[in-house]
């Protein structure tokens, strides 16, 4: 077998002419202004088509996601109700997993269930035409020939473009959803964990002083959903954690320029809990490098719940280590929220393919006059 050539991390095939070709394209690709790729994933009517970068939402879309999920899982828990799942009976999913996934592969998989989607997984790539030799960017045309969406999580950074790369070169209409590329992005997780944020706050997402812990650098869900607070008014955000793991120059420059306050912290957690309304740990992201060793002035303990305000959260997109206490994983206080994200997860992706396929109206109206009928 000859050797895959790489390329910031992504696959270009065996072939150095065929290989160098589409990388060169694909860095013209990347080259252009974040106003030319964000219009290149948005649709003419102004929604979105696909779900790449954080920086691309705003509050409408969020506001949308966050109704249409609640809306989901409200009619999700009527027993026998077969509206959603009789949305997309013509519509398929492939969820394109280079990297490990429990929850966002499951919660994909599940939401597509639930809105009635045929789906499959994609997560074993000795069983796939990559072994014979296949690019990234072939294989992402070929899932997408037969798939309606592909949700793909890739450990490149530059993942997050290769779908809309890929559907800007094709005729055939796909949409891309990136779940997780490499220390970059995760965007879905990001909307899974605002949404999490409003329902813990009455819907109000101004003013909110959150501190990200543990692995700011290379941690995905720390970037997007710091990027998605900068939307919000008055957002302060400290980022704590050792300075080799401090929070990357491009996250930054971003939140700063957004008028977000923002406060990097070196030293420990108990100083800074009682200050916020959510503290978001991670764990060590050592699968990109280092020993993942934790450091205990970081450790999310009983002490610092005790020390945090009575409406203030702890959130974890999970999987969790040794940064949560275990003493806490018997705790009932309503304030952990690391579990709830989870089930939260699956019905933001419940929301998020809706929109993408155009139906979130509808079942945000079908669920109103639900209400309205329950009222009578
Ligand atoms: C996260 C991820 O993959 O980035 N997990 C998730 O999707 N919930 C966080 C992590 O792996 O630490």
């Amino acid at each position: 077998m000859e050797e895959q050539i790489e390329h910031k991390g992504i696959l270009w095939g065996t072939n150095k002419r065929v290989a160098q070709y589409h990388i060169d394209r694909f860095e013209e690709f990347i080259a252009q202004s974040p106003e030319r790729i964000k219009q290149l994933c948005t649709n003419d009517d102004g929604r979105l088509k696909h779900i790449a970068r954080a920086e691309h939402f705003d509050k409408n879309f969020i506001d949308i996601i966050y109704k249409t999920a609640h809306a989901a899982r409200k009619m999700g828990k009527l027993p026998g109700n077969s509206f959603l799942s009789s949305l997309f009976p013509y519509k398929a999913a492939m969820n394109f997993f280079k990297q490990p996934s429990s929850r966002t592969l499951l919660s994909f998989y599940r939401a597509e269930g639930i809105l009635g989607m045929d789906r499959i997984n994609i997560n074993d790539i000795t069983t796939s035409s990559q072994y014979k030799g296949e690019s990234d960017s072939d294989s992402l045309r070929t899932t997408s020939s037969y798939f309606d969406v592909v949700v793909a999580r890739h450990p490149s950074i530059n993942f997050d473009l290769l779908g809309v790369y890929v559907a800007e070169m094709c005729s055939r209409d796909f949409r891309y959803i990136n779940a997780g590329s490499g220390p970059g992005e995760h965007p879905t997780q990001g909307l899974l964990d605002v949404y999490t944020i409003s329902e813990s706050f009455g819907g109000n997402l101004d003013h909110k002083v959150i501190a990200f812990v543990g692995d700011c650098l290379r941690g995905r869900t720390i970037h997007s959903l710091a990027k998605i607070m900068s939307i919000y008014e008055g957002t302060e955000i400290y980022f704590v954690a050792p300075e080799e793991l401090q929070i990357d120059p491009e996250t930054e420059r971003y939140v700063k320029e957004k008028g977000v306050v923002i406060h990097k912290e070196t030293g420990s957690l108990k100083d800074i809990a009682p200050l916020t309304d959510i503290v978001y740990m991670t764990r060590i992201q050592n699968e990109h490098g280092g020993d993942g060793e934790y450091n205990p002035k970081f450790i999310f303990d009983q002490r610092i719940l005790d020390s945090m305000r009575e409406d203030a959260i702890e959130m974890h997109p999970l999987p969790k280590r040794e940064e949560i206490a275990p003493e806490l994983d018997i705790s009932k206080d309503p304030r952990i929220m690391h579990w709830r994200e989870m089930r939260n997860g699956m019905w933001t992706r419940v929301a998020i393919l809706s929109y993408l396929f155009g139906v979130d109206e509808q079942i945000r109206e079908v669920s109103d006059r639900m209400d309205a009928a329950i009222k009578k």
